[in-house]
């Protein structure tokens, strides 16, 4: 009894080859809405033009800074890039925190402590007064003209963040305003604002040709690929390709996913910062998963059917559950003794060994779920491109990065499952990039430099 009744919530977080089919074709069809000119306002997947036309070829060179600024760290990285036939990228970094006040604060407060940070990194490499051209790993979705003219205009926050007086500006104008203001001894030379989708493109297609989607499964999950520019309504010009950030975190915001969302997907949305809005996202990154599975335990408590129908004010707390521990849980060495012992761990003390199975069974399932809608949504990506080139079969590399990927035990089997079964015509490669989006943002920065020399 108690069992029938528990599977029946579970069955509505399990999706058949028939949703995920649909989920693929609603996709295909955002992406088309997003390129094209007269409907590209209303489509929730914006396909943001990003200006970059070409995979890394080799002669990218010179010294550059890079800032990393969007996902699970801050980091400011020096990127030096040598062309020919030594041939190689060596990177310096150093992480800094943002704290969450400083996430949720003003605009000016965030900046100029990106600023502040740059200064000690510049320092602590023994670089002071050092002026090097910059590329913005900023993962956020941006309105972007050229390259080698930046800007990048963020359109909204996404993943927590909200300091105000961003949205609707150039993010380049942001960070030059905060030098000025801090009085700090350098300039900064801002060539480039780059999305860790396309970073990790880049960094991955420096060592692999192939490489035309870049992916990430982290604290978000967004997608980017090169498409044809003849599809790229929005820039004007038919010739060669152009990468485009598609912003797939906001697929489902006009209802797109309602059938298949969940009492607790709401539950979770509702009491996000940015409610109604990244619903995808919502269904699959790092940063909601663990809430979906609370939100399940709560329900499970609540009927009874959980440590034994005591709800535990720790269980009532957002964001006990982070990422990591959804990794452990499931990880297959581990012995019910020690998920329990988790579970201890996060404070939910009275749990019995059927407690732990019964969590152990929600977390793979809400996983399980995420890495099939991702996959569904790249099946959408790599089919759109076989489709452009007219071919039966097509050959490609993804480029992935984030935690949620890189640690967690099952996605990426779920992930390539999904996609042999989807898009049975694309034999996918899925390359994990070592390096993160700053490499990648460096190259970007090089041809940029390149492109504005020739200018003048
Ligand atoms: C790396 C980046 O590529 O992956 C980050 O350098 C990016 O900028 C990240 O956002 C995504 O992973 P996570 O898990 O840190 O959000
Ligand atoms: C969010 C951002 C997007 C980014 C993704 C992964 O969806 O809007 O720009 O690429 O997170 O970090």
């Amino acid at each position: 009894e108690q069992h029938a009744e528990r599977q029946r919530v579970l069955d509505a977080l399990r999706l058949s080859r028939e949703q995920l089919l649909e989920v693929k074709r609603r996709m295909e069809g955002e992406m088309k809405k997003g390129l094209a000119r007269d409907t590209h306002e209303s489509a929730t997947v914006k396909m943001l033009p990003t200006y970059v036309q070409s995979t890394p070829d080799g002669s990218e060179r010179g010294d550059f800074l890079a800032l990393d600024l969007g996902g699970t760290n801050f980091r400011v990285l020096l990127v030096r890039v040598r062309s020919g036939k030594r041939r190689s990228v060596e990177m310096h970094n150093k992480i800094y925190a943002i704290p969450q006040e400083m996430m949720q604060g003003t605009g000016e407060e965030l900046f100029d402590h990106i600023v502040h940070c740059i200064g000690d990194f510049l320092e602590y490499m023994g670089m002071k007064g050092a002026s090097l051209p910059l590329g913005f790993t900023f993962s956020f979705p941006c309105h972007q003209t050229r390259l080698g003219e930046v800007s990048g205009i963020l359109l909204k926050w996404t993943k927590g963040f909200k300091a105000t007086g961003c949205e609707g500006e150039d993010v380049a104008v942001l960070l030059k305003d905060a030098i000025h203001r801090t009085e700090v001894s350098f300039d900064l030379d801002v060539v480039a604002v780059v999305n860790d989708t396309v970073g990790t493109m880049m960094t991955c297609g420096y060592e692999d040709h192939l490489c035309e989607v870049g992916l990430i499964v982290g604290t978000g999950t967004n997608a980017c690929y090169m498409e044809e520019m003849r599809n790229v309504e929005l820039v004007e010009g038919d010739e060669g390709l152009m990468c485009v950030n598609m912003e797939w975190g906001a697929f489902g915001d006009c209802g797109e996913l309602d059938d298949f969302c969940t009492e607790f997907d709401r539950a979770v949305d509702e009491c996000s910062t940015n409610p109604g809005k990244q619903r995808f996202e919502k269904m699959i990154s790092g940063m909601y998963l663990g809430e979906i599975v609370r939100n399940v335990l709560l329900d499970f408590t609540a009927k009874g059917l959980l440590f034994r129908g005591k709800l535990s004010e720790r269980l009532k707390t957002r964001g006990i559950f982070e990422t990591k521990f959804l990794s452990q849980i499931e990880s297959d060495r581990l012995a019910l003794r020690q998920v329990r012992s988790i579970l201890q761990h996060l404070g939910l003390i009275s749990s019995t060994c059927d407690d732990s199975i019964l969590v152990k069974e929600v977390c793979t399932v809400v996983a399980r779920r995420a890495a099939q809608l991702c996959g569904a949504g790249l099946a959408a990506v790599v089919d759109k491109i076989r489709n452009n080139r007219g071919l039966q079969e097509l050959s490609i590399t993804v480029g992935v990065d984030g935690t949620l990927y890189k640690l967690h035990p099952h996605f990426s089997t779920v992930l390539k499952e999904t996609l042999r079964d989807l898009a049975p015509q694309c034999t996918v490669t899925l390359v994990q990039s070592e390096d993160g989006s700053g490499k990648g943002a460096a190259l970007i920065t090089a041809v940029a430099c390149r492109l504005k020399e020739g200018k003048k």
